[in-house]
């Protein structure tokens, strides 16, 4: 048994290694025909999107400038805590910049509506988002990058966390309830 391979814990794979890769690589290629000629930023929201976003501004060819934000909406449990925190807030000014948001997934929609009005009061050139994975709940925010379309359930990997763990998985999976069911 290995933590990385078949993890105990997982209890079915969603999206392989290589299906993420072929994934990300795509996003990439549509980011780069949008934003040729362009100033863009890409912005990491910490610390889920941290694997997607090392992996997206490979796939990005531009020369794109990259910051980091962490906000909390989550605790450690698998329910939003329906209270967004800007824990980290950026280092660059993004006043006239057009910004591309990375994250890893759009649940409620509650962290990134926070945040895409946090950041419009900025005046940026313009926010869009780049979600890997987009559950689809009614009244959550549109996406105008999607990688996947992710079932209701709370899956990990590839960044992806549950108490912090399971990040380091190479591919997306389900976490048995188990886990966090006690
Ligand atoms: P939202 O505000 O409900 O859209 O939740 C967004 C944040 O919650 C994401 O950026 C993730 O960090 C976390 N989250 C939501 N669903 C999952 C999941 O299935 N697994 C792991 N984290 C999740
Ligand atoms: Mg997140």
């Amino acid at each position: 048994m290995s933590f990385l391979v078949d993890n105990p814990d997982v209890v079915r794979t969603l999206f392989t290694r290589d299906q993420i890769a072929d994934k990300v690589q795509e996003i990439g290629a549509q980011v780069t025909a949008d934003y040729a000629g362009q100033d863009l930023l890409v912005i990491c929201v910490l610390r889920g999107a941290a694997t997607f976003m090392a992996d997206l501004v490979r796939a990005i060819d531009l020369p794109v400038e990259m910051d980091y934000m962490c906000v909390s909406s989550y605790g450690n449990g698998v329910a939003s805590s329906g209270v967004v925190r800007i824990v980290k807030d950026l280092d660059c000014d993004i006043r006239g910049r057009h910004v591309l948001i990375a994250e890893d997934v759009i649940d409620s929609g509650l962290t990134l509506k926070y945040l895409i009005r946090n950041l419009e009061s900025r005046s940026p050139a313009s926010v869009e988002v780049a979600a890997l994975l987009h559950k689809h709940r009614e009244g959550a925010v549109e996406s105008k990058y999607v990688g996947f379309t992710c079932p209701d359930e709370f899956v990990v990997g590839y960044g992806l966390d549950y108490a912090e763990k399971y990040r380091n998985l190479p591919y997306i999976g389900v976490l048995d309830p188990k886990v966090y069911e006690h």
